[in-house]
């Protein structure tokens, strides 16, 4: 069955990036895929040492709740990274869990474990009308492609000034929505 995980990389449980993540997975669910969701902001996760032990075991030397997002990030067929935009680049706790996957990486590009395919897609909301997402979008197209998966969407959403403007939009909806089960169409084919 086909794994789609989720990181939400806001500390509102049901703003914006929750609230169009979960319409992404419901719908990817409604595609036939497992989906699981990760609220990086309550989880038990310490910044990158770069102490680079990962690059002799691809194992990280801190334990904490990035073990379990590990084990599910190697098992995914599929990625979709919700963040809110802050100061043009993502959340805090996007940007800690992605330095974390070093580990990943190091599996990766240094040990040379390859992971089956996977793709992966982004949904960034952010206040301001004109808002700019490419940092974010570039980091973590960086990020997705050093863990092995390959990025695919982006759903940008400006202009979503309050928790509740997703909830509130149901065009933004219906869009997230389509990239969620765009996701698993794509990686089970027609
Ligand atoms: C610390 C912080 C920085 C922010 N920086 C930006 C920014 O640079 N550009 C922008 O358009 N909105 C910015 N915002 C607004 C959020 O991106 C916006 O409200 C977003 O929809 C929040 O998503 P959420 O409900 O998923 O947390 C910022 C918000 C916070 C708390």
């Amino acid at each position: 069955m086909t794994l789609v995980v989720g990181l939400n990389g806001s500390p509102r449980r049901n703003g914006n990036s929750a609230r169009l993540l979960d319409e992404a997975l419901r719908a990817a669910q409604g595609e036939g895929a497992s989906v699981s969701r990760f609220d990086l902001a309550f989880m038990n996760v310490s910044p990158c040492k770069a102490c680079e032990d990962c690059f002799v075991d691809g194992e990280c030397i801190i334990q904490d709740d990035m073990d379990r997002l590990y084990e599910a990030l190697e098992e995914a067929d599929a990625v979709i990274v919700a963040s809110p935009i802050y100061f043009s680049g993502m959340s805090s706790y996007a940007k800690m869990a992605v330095d974390r996957c070093q580990v990943l990486w190091a599996r990766r590009k240094v040990l040379k474990v390859d992971r089956k395919p996977g793709t992966g897609a982004m949904v960034l909301t952010a206040a301001q009308p004109d808002a700019k997402f490419d940092n974010a979008v570039s980091e973590l197209r960086a990020f997705l492609i050093g863990i092995g998966i390959a990025p695919g969407e982006v759903l940008k959403v400006a202009g979503a000034d309050g928790p509740s403007f997703a909830a509130d939009h149901l065009d933004v909806l219906a869009k997230a929505r389509d990239l969620g089960a765009n996701l698993v169409s794509s990686i089970s084919g027609p």
